[in-house]
């Protein structure tokens, strides 16, 4: 027992000395290790008589616990010690600047279309939205286009096979909508099922045409406008129409011009035209012209009264109600605005272009923080 006692004071004695946690790992092998020196008191159980070793085992088991436990927490303060000293040495630069964090930029499409949700927002619009895979039915036939008109031909299609499940052959013949004029049709249908016009409302969408060159893409996005009341005139949408623009391209005496056209689904039919004049280089600046023999025309748009068989098409009867409509390209209207020279360019992906013509998402020109 007296060993064991002294035993105990000799590493104890070792154990509070290490200074490191080096030389304390090396005291633990030694002593608790397999070949260490409580371990091979262990050993010796085996030849003393049992009363013997009873006591003693129980006693270096004791001894085994505490000096485990001493290990441990002479390991504990050795750390607090490192870190304490740690702490005193070393400094930490809080000046550094954070690392950069990777900002991207609001598309020039995503700017405009904003830009067009606050003007007609403004104007008592509403957003509404429809399928970029369309039918038969709303993108042609509702809108008043004949069958086997050359109308329909007016508008490369992208066909896609036709619904199995679909009885109508108008309805089962899909498509990827041509203009966002199915829009109006969905629209119209949908409130006749639990309302009456007043319908105010703007669509924007993807829209799809076979073609590609400097000014086309297979596809491509367009807005619609759409407002059915009673006793709506053209001098409504000339007025409407003439706000818009002026608004959009920010200049109060940006000459329009209505110009006579043709679209199946309204009668009469315009195309709006914006005045624009050409500088020395043959650049584009739209405004008015100080001599009208300078003022050049662009259109800009298609519009007009809704047919009163669009209308009909829809469950609305068009001699208690009228409407006016038009559609535009946002792409085009982005281009002239921001002077961007290339269409294709808006869906290369290209980070750099994105770079030059995107919009800061901190400085939105509409939001309140300008
Ligand atoms: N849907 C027509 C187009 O894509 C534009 C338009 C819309 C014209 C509404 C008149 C009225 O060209």
């Amino acid at each position: 027992m007296t060993d064991i006692a002294h035993l105990k004071t000799e590493l104890s004695a070792e154990i509070t000395a290490a200074n490191d946690l080096k030389s304390l790992d090396d005291i633990r092998v030694t002593v608790l290790g397999k070949k260490g020196r409580i371990t091979a008191l262990m050993k010796t159980l085996g030849k003393m008589d049992p009363e013997e070793r009873k006591t003693t085992g129980q006693a270096l088991n004791v001894l085994k616990d505490e000096i485990a436990d001493l290990i441990k927490s002479q390991e504990r303060a050795l750390k607090k010690q490192e870190m304490d000293a740690r702490l005193t040495t070393e400094v930490a630069d809080i000046t550094l600047d954070t690392r950069p964090a990777p900002k991207g930029s609001i598309h020039p499409i995503s700017q405009t279309i904003e830009e067009l949700v606050s003007i007609f927002g403004a104007m008592g619009f509403q957003v509404a939205e429809g399928p970029d895979i369309e039918d038969d039915w709303h993108n042609f036939t509702a809108l008043n286009f004949p069958p086997g008109h050359p109308a329909r031909e007016m508008q490369d299609t992208f066909f896609l096979p036709t619904d199995p499940e679909e009885s109508d052959p108008e309805r089962a013949k899909k498509l990827l909508r041509t203009h966002t004029s199915s829009v109006q049709i969905r629209h119209m249908v949908e409130t006749m099922k639990t309302s009456t016009p007043p319908i105010k409302t703007i669509c924007f969408g993807r829209t799809y045409r076979s073609d590609f060159d400097m000014t086309h893409t297979p596809m491509f996005h367009q807005m619609e406008c759409l407002y059915v009341d009673k006793g709506v005139t053209m001098a409504h949408l000339k007025g409407c129409l003439t706000d818009f623009v002026r608004a959009f391209f920010k200049l109060d005496d940006l000459p329009v011009r209505f110009r006579p056209s043709f679209f199946p689904f309204v009668e009469p039919g315009a195309e709006v035209d914006i005045g624009y004049t050409k500088d020395a280089k043959g650049g584009i600046k739209l405004g008015a012209a100080k001599d009208p023999a300078d003022q050049k025309w662009m259109e800009i748009l298609g519009s007009g009264m809704v047919h009163p068989n669009v209308l009909k098409n829809c469950g609305i009867d068009p001699d208690e109600y009228q409407g006016f409509a038009f559609g535009m390209g946002i792409e085009r209207a982005t281009m002239l605005k921001y002077g961007i020279p290339d269409l294709r360019t808006f869906f290369e992906s290209d980070v750099r272009w994105l770079e030059h013509y995107g919009f800061d998402p901190l400085k939105r020109p509409n939001s309140a923080q300008r």
